[in-house]
């Protein structure tokens, strides 16, 4: 393989646009093609709206996809997926790969009906040598089927080569990811053909990130690598939430804990931020994946421990929500809830497996009239994930209102829950954030906030009458000596 000049990427979500806008950014002399079977997504792509809130993207977005006086055009969205495909030397994979809801291993092992569906249109389409990238997080030795499918399928003397490049961006920084990551990684066969694919893809990482955090390694290893990452980043936060129950039963404090420990250089600072609980698109899928293959390879102990991991998390969602109704005296009947923050964090108006979600579903049950405030998530996004709930008697409109403006959000509730840590619900600064004074006048008494976030300073709040209730920390209610 020579250099790449033509790139093409399966998939324009999350991952595809972000990942793409900086690739061609950082190689304006190669054309990068992001392709998707969703119209709407494209367009979305193709405007000044684009589909996902990430900040930086715009910036990365505009400049290689519109081209200026000092740079040119080398980004393009499309719905020609065929023609990118055959187009391109390299393309990246980088399609959807939820939990399966159906048939065998349903709840827990990844659905990479996505994935073969991209790998069968490449084998069709080529008419050229490829090397494929399987961006995507899949289950370990997915390259395998792709090698296979690919050959089955493949004109005759069109070659393909396949390589693992897990991502690693995080949501809310992935543009900061992209441009620094702490390290690439790429799996590929060892023997030559394999090799020299990895070192195609090492060149073009390696117009802006330094050579010696691009990491080659055995396939194998690549794909499991993701998978491990995001098991034992979510296990430090499942950890630091079961020392948070702790906390709250002995008048301990978990930010204290989470400090203490952090400042071992053995377990460091990061990841120990106590929650309501991880969200996102990832954390859960991943772990349950890992479970779920653990279980296929006869390994039920290992499958256990992993799995304890999303039960924490599942467990601190639940005590949170029982700890709100326990404080508003066992009743929420027509007692209105604000909830600040619907994304499943800050910084993205992503909501998969957002906490929110299924808190809102259980105050609903409880009969509480719950009003949302998010800075930047849809009104039609929160709609369409509270029409699920189960909780609800009825139109869910009955019970929940969705509002552009947090004080009106928070006018005459009972209480206020914090869910995503958006920097405008702290009260530790005072620029741009919501004027929390303002707020304690408006609502009815006794006003409660219930921070799943540990962003507020419960101090400065109490003092304005507020009884606050925060992640593994003694509440208003405890003697604190
Ligand atoms: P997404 O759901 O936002 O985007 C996937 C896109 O692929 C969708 O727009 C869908 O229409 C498109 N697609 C599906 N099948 C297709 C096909 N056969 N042909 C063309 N387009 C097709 O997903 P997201 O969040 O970007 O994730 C993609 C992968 O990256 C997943 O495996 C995920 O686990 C992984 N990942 C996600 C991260 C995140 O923060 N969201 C971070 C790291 C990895």
């Amino acid at each position: 393989h020579g250099r790449i000049t033509k790139i093409c990427c399966i998939g324009a979500g999350y991952v595809g646009g972000p990942t793409c806008a900086v690739t061609a950014n950082k190689n304006p002399d190669v054309s990068v093609t992001v392709v998707d079977l969703s119209e709407s997504r494209i367009a979305a792509w193709n405007s000044s709206t684009l589909p996902i809130y990430e900040p930086g993207l715009w910036e990365q977005v505009q400049g290689a996809r519109d081209g200026g006086a000092d740079r040119p055009q080398n980004l393009f969205f499309s719905t020609d997926i065929d023609k990118a495909i055959d187009e391109a030397e390299l393309i990246f994979v980088s399609v959807n790969t939820p939990t399966k809801t159906m048939g065998a291993g349903a709840g827990l092992g990844s659905d990479t009906s996505y994935v073969e569906m991209a790998i069968r249109k490449i084998a069709q389409v080529a008419t050229s040598d490829k090397i494929v990238v399987e961006k995507s997080t899949v289950p370990v030795r997915t390259a395998e089927t792709m090698r296979e499918i690919l050959k089955a399928i493949g004109k005759p003397g069109v070659h393909f080569e396949v390589l693992s490049n897990p991502e690693f961006l995080a949501e809310g920084t992935a543009i900061r990811d992209l441009l620094a990551p702490d390290r690439i990684l790429i799996g590929s066969l060892l023997n030559d053909h394999g090799l020299q694919a990895a070192a195609a893809l090492a060149e073009v990482y390696a117009r802006w990130v330094p050579r010696e955090r691009i990491i080659t390694m055995n396939l194998w290893s690549s794909e499991l690598a993701k998978l491990a990452a995001n098991a034992l980043l979510a296990q430090r936060i499942s950890s630091i939430n079961a020392l948070s129950a702790v906390c709250e039963a002995t008048g301990a404090d978990i930010d204290e804990i989470a400090f203490a420990v952090g400042t071992d250089s053995r377990i460091g600072p990061k990841m120990l931020k106590a929650s309501v609980g991880f969200g996102g698109s990832c954390f859960k899928k991943d772990v349950l994946s890992l479970a779920y293959i653990s279980e296929c390879l006869h390994l039920p102990e290992v499958a256990a421990y992993w799995q304890s991991v999303v039960d924490i998390n599942e467990y601190q969602k639940d005590r949170f929500t029982k700890r709100i109704i326990r404080c508003l005296y066992n009743t929420l009947n027509n007692k209105k809830v604000a909830v600040l923050g619907f994304s499943y964090k800050k910084d993205t108006g992503d909501t998969r497996e957002s906490a929110a979600i299924s808190i809102i579903d259980a105050l609903v049950a409880e009969g509480a009239k719950i009003s949302i405030y998010d800075p930047q998530v849809l009104e039609s996004q929160i709609w369409s994930d509270i029409e699920k709930f189960k909780g609800a008697r009825g139109d869910v409109k009955q019970y929940v209102t969705v509002c552009k403006d947090v004080y009106k959000a928070c006018e005459g509730a009972h209480a206020i829950i914090v869910l995503t840590e958006w920097d405008e619900f702290s009260n530790k600064q005072i620029r741009k954030r919501m004027d929390w004074q303002r707020v304690a006048e408006s609502m009815d008494r006794p006003s409660f906030v219930f921070d799943g976030r540990n962003i507020v300073d419960a101090g400065k709040l109490e003092e304005m009458g507020f009884r606050v209730e925060c992640i593994g920390k003694p509440g208003s209610g405890w003697f604190k000596g």
